[in-house]
């Protein structure tokens, strides 16, 4: 997947799917089974780190990361995010970070969060030919001035966003946690993917965190997650009967050790 295919996917009417990867083992199952672009998230933060928020996430951390994930990958696009305050300072900040990432990771965009607010910084990188991913809506890096991960229902201010990131030169746009209805109508207006997590049906792909779908992260998911599979049990219970079988001297048993 290059960033030219992933945009006429879209004149195309062919759906983008999107995950997040942190390391080298999910980001070679993500890829092997076909997914478009995976997304090296600062959810790392709390996925991760188990961190309450994003915003302590720091640059050499999202290369240490990026850096596993392209490793493993063979054909998805690789989109890094730009963590807090390694774009909001100025331009010039951003392009020399946005640069370093790709530099040291071989990934193939960057991703960060703002629409008119970044659109200097976003023309800036695009200007550089550093592709970069757009994202509005709930942004995870203003949580606080949020006061909380709320869904956004500002259509004006959403569409104007997602136009600004357009004509700043972003390739994508991630909507995140808006009414699908405004997802649908900044879909029809832009000629770039939008990529909803939260948004409804009608963006051009979806974007999940891997672990979310996966039911890795428990109980008390957003709405929008749909758990396709319930790895934490299934993983609880193998450990749990290792554990068992352990203290009970039945592994290793004689298949299970050399002669
Ligand atoms: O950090 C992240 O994983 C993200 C996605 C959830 C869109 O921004």
């Amino acid at each position: 997947m290059t960033v030219p295919r992933f945009v006429a996917a879209k004149q195309q009417g062919r759906k983008l799917s999107v995950l997040t990867a942190y390391d080298f083992l999910w980001a070679a199952l993500l890829d092997a089974a076909g997914t478009d672009a995976i997304l090296v998230g600062d959810s790392l933060g709390m996925v991760v780190q188990g961190k309450a928020t994003t915003l302590p996430v720091t640059l050499d951390e999202m290369i240490y990361h990026a850096e596993m994930v392209v490793r493993a990958v063979r054909q998805a696009l690789v989109i890094v995010d730009m963590p807090f305050l390694t774009f909001h300072v100025s331009p010039q900040q951003a392009l020399e970070n946005a640069g370093t990432i790709l530099k040291k990771t071989g990934a193939g965009a960057v991703k960060l969060e703002g629409g008119v607010n970044q659109a200097t910084t976003i023309r800036t990188l695009t200007d550089a030919d550093i592709p970069v991913m757009a994202h509005v809506g709930l942004k995870p890096q203003s949580v606080l001035k949020l006061g909380g991960y709320k869904i956004q229902r500002d259509a004006e201010r959403l569409m104007a966003d997602a136009r600004a990131a357009e004509e700043a030169g972003a390739f994508g746009i991630v909507l995140e946690c808006i009414p699908r209805g405004i997802a649908a109508q900044i879909t029809a207006a832009v000629g770039i993917p939008t990529i909803g997590i939260g948004a409804g049906p009608d963006c051009d792909g979806q974007v999940l965190v891997t672990q979310d779908l996966l039911g890795l992260t428990g109980d008390g998911a957003p709405k929008f997650v749909k758990q396709f599979a319930n790895l934490g049990q299934q993983a609880s219970t193998a450990v749990r009967q290792f554990v068992a079988e352990v203290q009970g001297g039945r592994y290793p048993d004689e298949v299970h050790s050399h002669v």
